[in-house]
């Protein structure tokens, strides 16, 4: 038989996913499965992003720009400008997703073995991006105990080498739901610009920002201009994540025209999700605020019950949507299978996804999970419940 590719051998599957026939089997056993692990927001998408694509009488569903419409690019513009991020629509791919933006950035910066580093725990997939691109990620460990703040400039120093071509940040961060201070973006600018590589930020949770927290993005820097590339996405901001759309930002214009190469080998974004995603830039004021009270009081009474648990330790995240906990188990993998396959309390369960495999570094993470807050209050609670009991009885056993 043909044998498949190494690159493919080494693709990590992904670890909020591979619970799922688990998760399929307790459901037919008649168990109520609690999703606490996927960023999937139960929040309804804008009303005019959805208006659009009802509205519209397209006759022939057309290819759109490879680079997306001019007019959503004219548009996206507008939208950073009110942000205090100042960029031209000719500086704006879209793609499709903040995925897409993610493989473009890498395949348009990297040759096989060169190196990214990346702060861990990081999102799962950008290790299947590097895989894909044959590039190697070198992680830096941030630590729960500081609520996973940026590790000292100095660590990430010692590991930039020749092969070394950018490092990759999560703002907010997913799992971490870490939000770096402009202190922290100045920090890394110096290094990135002294050591002449790319920082990558992925900025795809930037609208979700607590206790009155204000995000700083990299392109508000100036004097970064070559180095920074923002990965963007519809998906969280407006609750779409099935549009498929996002965007790679860079004033760099070399940067941008490689990726426009990668962007024209598969033509171009989808046409009606570009059309909505258009709309949903109209999207009031009013539907944020609302959107982030909801996360923000999700988040307290997520904190505070998992705070009432014995030996669990919570980084309270102050971005996004996800928050990493550590249990007072040996094996999270072991303790999210038996939650699934042998623990059910009042006919439900929880589905959390472990975290060893945001870390790139073996053995990292494996007493920890990550938990989304994209459930309304009261399952939160329920979820939590069920945690604490399944905790006394797994640790009895
Ligand atoms: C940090 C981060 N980046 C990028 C993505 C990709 O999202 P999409 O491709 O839906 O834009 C996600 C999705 O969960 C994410 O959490």
């Amino acid at each position: 038989m043909p044998s498949i590719s190494e690159k493919g051998r080494h693709m990590p599957a992904s670890p909020i996913r591979k619970l799922v026939p688990y998760a399929e089997a307790a459901k037919k056993k008649g168990t109520h499965v609690i999703h606490l692990n996927i960023g999937q927001p139960d929040i309804k998408t804008p009303k005019v992003a959805l208006d659009a694509v009802r509205n519209h009488n397209i006759e022939v569903l057309a290819y759109s720009m490879t680079e997306g419409s001019e007019t959503y690019r004219e548009k996206i513009a507008a939208y950073y400008a009110k942000k205090d991020i100042h960029v031209a629509a000719q500086d704006i791919i879209v793609t499709t997703g903040g995925s897409e933006a993610l493989s473009f950035a890498m395949g348009t910066i990297m040759d096989a073995e060169d190196e990214i580093i990346i702060p861990e725990p990081f999102y799962a997939n950008y290790n299947g991006f590097a895989t894909a691109a044959g590039v190697k990620v070198v992680p830096i460990v941030s630590k729960i105990e500081d609520n996973f703040a940026l590790p000292p400039i100095a660590s990430f120093e010692k590991l930039i080498g020749p092969k070394t071509k950018a490092i990759l940040i999560c703002n907010p961060g997913n799992p971490t739901g870490y939000l770096y201070s402009k202190e922290e973006i100045k920090q890394l600018a110096e290094l990135v610009k002294k050591h002449d590589l790319f920082l990558i930020a992925d900025e795809v949770y930037r609208e979700f920002t607590y206790e009155g927290k204000q995000h700083y993005s990299i392109l508000q820097l100036e004097g970064l201009e070559n180095h920074a590339i923002v990965v963007d996405s519809v998906s969280k901001r407006y609750s779409m994540c099935g549009a498929r759309i996002g965007c790679l930002v860079s004033k760099n214009r070399d940067v941008i025209q490689t990726a426009l190469k990668f962007a024209q080998a598969r033509l171009s974004p989808p046409t009606f999700a570009q059309i909505a995603s258009e709309a949903a830039l109209d999207t009031p004021q009013v539907y944020f605020d609302e959107v982030i009270e909801e996360y923000a009081s999700r988040r307290n009474l997520l904190i505070s019950e998992l705070k009432k648990l014995d030996g669990v330790k919570v980084a309270i995240p102050q971005g996004a949507f996800y928050c990493v906990v550590e249990l007072p188990v040996e094996d999270a993998d072991d303790f999210a299978q038996w939650l699934l396959e042998s623990f059910s309390f009042d006919g439900s369960t929880v589905m959390v996804a472990p975290a060893a495999g945001f870390y790139a570094t073996p053995g990292l993470g494996k007493n920890q999970i990550r938990i989304a807050y994209v459930l309304e209050k009261e399952q939160l609670v329920k979820a939590v419940q069920i945690l604490g009991k399944a905790l006394t009885k797994y640790n009895s056993l």
